[in-house]
């Protein structure tokens, strides 16, 4: 996959991405990541990237033409006819773990980072093909909101993470949390890792984990498990630990 970040501040991005998966990613060329100066792409001799708001108030805008030209420069090296060109903004679709698989789909994605109180409107209307949220709250640009899609996205792109069912029992994957994980030592200051787990019986393991994800998710985050798809058996697990909390 190749990324084109547009952004008014491409140092913050060398970071997060010198280092641990997406390093070893980018170095067996199962991603380029190639960030772009939206500053390089204006015409006037002060690089003016912000204006104001038409009819006053509002805080400065992020003009238009450095953004079109930006785009137009980073898609004509692109053979694909349709790339996303996505921009990141407290106003787009929520990101969530579908929506990731959805765009790790793509051999290619545009970001487009806003800063400033907002994004020209026709940057909007005309040139991006959607819109992305990473959540509820404002941040202070787009830059870092990017960088959360960039992570989830190269995750779980094929041969990033050492094998497929590393992600496939990810929180979220399934529409569950992940259930609990123990490593060495057997007993920790008298904190005793669960006995199914050392029993060395693979279908009993997996039963458990399972049944642990759908509790811990019915706990933390129970507006989940209505799109989570249970076996009946599972449901019913799910109504008797329901009514041990509620009368708890
Ligand atoms: N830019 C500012 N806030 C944002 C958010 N929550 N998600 C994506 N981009 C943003």
């Amino acid at each position: 996959m190749q990324i084109d970040v547009l952004t008014l501040f491409p140092e913050i991005f060398q970071g997060p991405f010198s280092v641990g998966i997406f390093r070893r990613a980018v170095e067996r060329n199962l991603v380029r990541l190639n960030i772009h100066n939206i500053r390089d792409y204006t015409d006037d001799k002060h690089h003016t990237v912000d204006d104001y708001s038409y009819g006053g108030g509002g805080g400065m805008v992020l003009k238009p033409e450095p953004i079109f030209e930006a785009v137009a420069a980073v898609t004509s090296t692109i053979k694909e006819a349709k790339v996303p060109v996505i921009l990141l903004t407290p106003q787009g679709r929520l990101f969530n773990q579908q929506l990731a698989g959805e765009l790790a789909a793509y051999p290619h994605l545009v970001l487009i980072c806003g800063r400033y109180e907002g994004v020209a409107e026709r940057v909007r209307e005309h040139l991006a093909s959607d819109e992305i949220s990473i959540g509820d709250y404002v941040l202070g640009g787009g830059d870092l909101a990017a960088m959360v899609v960039i992570d989830v996205v190269v995750r779980l792109l094929p041969g990033v993470i050492g094998s497929a069912a590393a992600t496939e029992e990810d929180s979220h994957t399934a529409g569950l949390l992940e259930y609990p994980q123990y490593t060495r030592p057997e007993v920790y200051r008298g904190w005793r890792v669960p006995k199914v787990l050392l029993s060395g019986n693979h279908a009993q393991i997996a039963q458990w984990r399972r049944e642990q994800s759908i509790l811990r998710t019915l706990k933390r985050r129970p507006e989940l498990l209505g799109k989570a798809s249970l076996s009946s058996v599972e449901r019913r697990l799910v109504d008797e630990a329901g009514s041990s909390v509620d009368s708890a």
